[in-house]
């Protein structure tokens, strides 16, 4: 699914370069290779970030 129509950046992009310590969704933007355009993306990019960034519950057993 696109994230970023813009710039065409995909969801699974977005959460690779959150995974690889990027907490802003514009550094997600820059570290893939353009800035944000028109902006409208940025909320879904940040929220997707920000749900990489929460810790997860391990299973155990
Ligand atoms: S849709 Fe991402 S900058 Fe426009």
């Amino acid at each position: 699914m696109y994230v970023c129509i813009c710039n065409g950046y995909r969801e699974s992009e977005i959460r690779e370069v959150a995974g690889e310590g990027v907490t802003c969704a514009q550094d997600a933007y820059m570290a893939l290779g353009n800035g944000p355009c028109c902006g409208r993306c940025l909320d879904v990019a940040q929220a997707l970030i920000d749900a990489t960034h929460v810790p997860q519950v391990a299973a155990h057993g």
